[in-house]
C-alpha cells in the first residue's frame, strides 16, 4: 500500500525509514519532509496545517495508511477533517481526533481527565485571568518550587518552575494579563513540584487495546548536565536502566490502564501514540504530561529497537486488532545524539552546508532540519539538524558511537551535547 507520513523532522525521518523496510509499503511519501526523507521516500510539498491539500494529496497518491507526525494538526482536527470527508472514508489513519489530541492540547483538560480517572498526577489548580486574585493567594500559600503551566500548545516552552513566591506571583500574572505565551495561557495549570526522575513511555493505542513500545528518556536542556534554556531535545536514550520491570508494571496499571479505559468511558476512539511523560518518585510513576504523538527525538531511539515490521502494527491499531498483534524489541540499547544550529534554541542561521556524512560509521543518521540545496547540496534548515542514533549491546558502546559520529559531520556553528547517556551510565554502575 502507500503510506504518507506527515511532519519533517527527525521524528519523520525515523518513521519514513522503519517504514520503507515494510512489506506492507509500496510507495512512502512524506509531507513536506527533509533531505533525509527524500533520500528514501516522496517528499510532497504540502503543509500538515494544509487540511484541504493534505486530502488532495491522499486521493491523488491513493494513499492507504496515514501517520501523522507532529501535534499542532491532531490538535487543530486534521484527523476530524480527514475522517469527515466522504472519499477518505477508507484511509486509515493513526493519530487521535481533536478531542483526543486534547490529552496534549490543554493541559486543564488532561488534568481532569487524571483526576477523574484516578491516574497518579501533582495535585494542581486551574486560574484564568477572571480567577487571578484566587491564584495570587493560591501560590502565595504553596509551596516552592511551584510549577506554572500554559493550558494550551506552547511548543515546549510553556512550563515555569518558580523558585520563589514572587516569581511565580509575577508570571501567573504575565501569562494571564499580559499574553505570555500568547493564547496559550489563557488558563494556568499551578502544581506541585515532583522530585524524581523522568522518563517517557510510549503507547500505541487502537482504542480498546494497546501495546507499551520501549520507553526511552530525553535531554532537554541546550547544556550539558541539564543547564541553560529548554529544547526541542538534545538527545535520547533506550531502554532506560531505572525503569525497571516492576516499575513499567506499575506505569501499565497505574497509568496506561485507566488513561485507555477513561478515553473509552469519554467516548474518545484514540488511534494513534500516547506519549506518557512520567516522573519516577520513590519508585512510583506519577504523570507530568500527555503528548499525542510520538517523542522527538525519542522516536529515533524508540523505533530501531523494535524489531517487527511497523506497519503491521499501524494496521493492527487501526483496525482495533491490537491484541492479536506482537511485536518484538531489540535488548540492544539506542542512543541518539542531535546536532543543533549555534544559537538554538534562540536565534540562528540556515543555510550551512553539511558535510563529511559519508564519512560517519555504525549509526543510523536521521535528518531533523535539512534541506536540498541545488547548488551546495545538504544544507541546515533548522535548529535541531541531525539526531545520530546508534545501538549498541551496551549503553556506552551505543553512546561512544554516536558520539564519534558527531565529532565527524561539520557544518559552521554545529553544538550537541556530550553528555548524553552519561549520567544513566553512572547510574547503572
Ligand atoms: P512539560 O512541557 O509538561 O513536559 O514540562 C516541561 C518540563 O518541566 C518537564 O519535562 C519536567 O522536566 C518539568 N516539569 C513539568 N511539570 C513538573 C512537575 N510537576 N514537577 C517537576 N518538574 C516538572
Ligand atoms: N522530546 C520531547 C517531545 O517530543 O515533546
Amino acid at each position: 500500500m502507500n503510506i504518507l507520513i506527515l511532519g519533517s523532522g527527525g521524528r519523520e525521518h525515523a518513521f519514513a525509514w522503519k517504514i520503507s523496510q515494510s512489506l506492507h509499503c509500496e510507495k512512502l511519501y512524506v509531507a513536506p519532509g527533509n533531505a533525509g526523507t527524500a533520500q528514501i521516500a516522496q517528499n510532497l510539498p504540502i503543509s500538515y496545517n494544509d487540511f484541504e491539500g493534505v486530502a488532495k494529496a491522499i486521493i491523488d497518491h491513493k494513499i492507504k495508511l496515514v501517520i501523522v507526525g507532529p501535534e499542532e494538526p491532531l490538535v487543530n482536527g486534521l484527523v476530524d477533517y480527514l475522517k469527515s470527508q466522504p472519499k477518505l472514508a477508507r484511509v486509515k489513519i493513526i493519530g487521535p481526533d481533536r478531542l483526543g489530541a486534547q490529552l496534549e492540547g490543554s493541559k486543564d483538560f488532561s488534568k481532569n481527565f487524571m483526576t477523574k480517572y484516578g491516574i497518579p498526577t501533582a495535585a494542581s489548580r486551574t486560574f484564568t485571568a477572571e480567577t487571578l486574585e484566587d491564584g495570587l493567594a493560591y501560590v502565595a500559600s504553596h509551596s516552592l518550587p511551584v510549577v506554572l503551566k500554559a493550558d494550551g500548545l506552547a511548543a515546549g516552552k510553556g512550563v515555569i518552575i518558580a523558585e520563589t513566591t514572587a516569581e511565580a506571583q509575577t508570571t501567573l500574572k504575565e501569562m494571564l494579563t499580559e499574553g505570555k505565551f500568547g493564547s496559550a495561557g489563557n488558563k494556568v495549570v499551578v502544581e506541585q513540584f515532583l522530585r524524581g526522575i523522568e522518563l517517557s513511555v510510549f503507547v500505541l493505542s487502537d482504542g480498546v487495546n494497546y501495546k507499551i513500545l520501549p520507553e526511552a528518556k530525553d535531554y532537554k536542556r541546550i547544556g550539558e548536565n541539564d543547564t541553560g534554556l529548554n529544547t526541542g531535545g538534545m538527545g535520547a536514550v533506550s531502554p532506560v536502566v531505572f525503569a525497571d520491570e516492576s516499575f513499567l508494571k506499575k506505569v501499565e496499571n497505574k497509568v496506561v490502564k485507566p488513561t485507555l479505559a477513561g478515553l473509552q468511558a469519554e467516548g474518545i476512539q484514540y488511534i494513534g501514540f500516547i506519549f506518557v511523560g512520567l516522573m519516577n518518585v520513590k519508585g512510583e510513576p506519577f504523570v507530568i504530561e500527555y503528548n499525542a504523538r510520538m517523542g522527538d527525538p525519542e522516536t529515533e531511539v524508540v523505533l530501531p529497537r523494535i524489531q517487527s515490521d511497523l506497519v503491521t502494527l499501524l494496521l493492527a491499531a487501526a483496525d482495533q486488532k491490537l491484541s492479536d498483534t506482537d511485536f518484538t524489541v531489540s535488548p540492544q540499547t539506542a542512543v541518539t545524539t542531535v546536532l543543533v544550529s549555534g544559537g538554538y534554541p534562540e536565534a540562528y542561521t540556515k543555510g550551512q552546508i553539511i558535510s563529511d556524512l559519508e564519512k560517519i560509521e555504525e549509526v543510523t543518521m536521521f535528518h531533523a532540519g535539512t534541506a536540498l540545496d541545488e547548488n551546495l547540496g545538504v544544507v541546515t534548515n533548522g535548529g535541531r539538524v541531525l539526531a545520530i542514533t546508534a545501538l549498541a549491546n551496551s549503553l556506552e558502546g551505543a553512546v561512544n558511537r554516536s558520539q564519534k559520529a558527531a565529532a565527524t559531520v561539520q557544518f559552521e556553528g554545529k553544538y550537541y551535547r556530550k553528555d548524553i547517556g552519561v549520567d544513566l551510565i553512572r547510574y547503572q554502575d
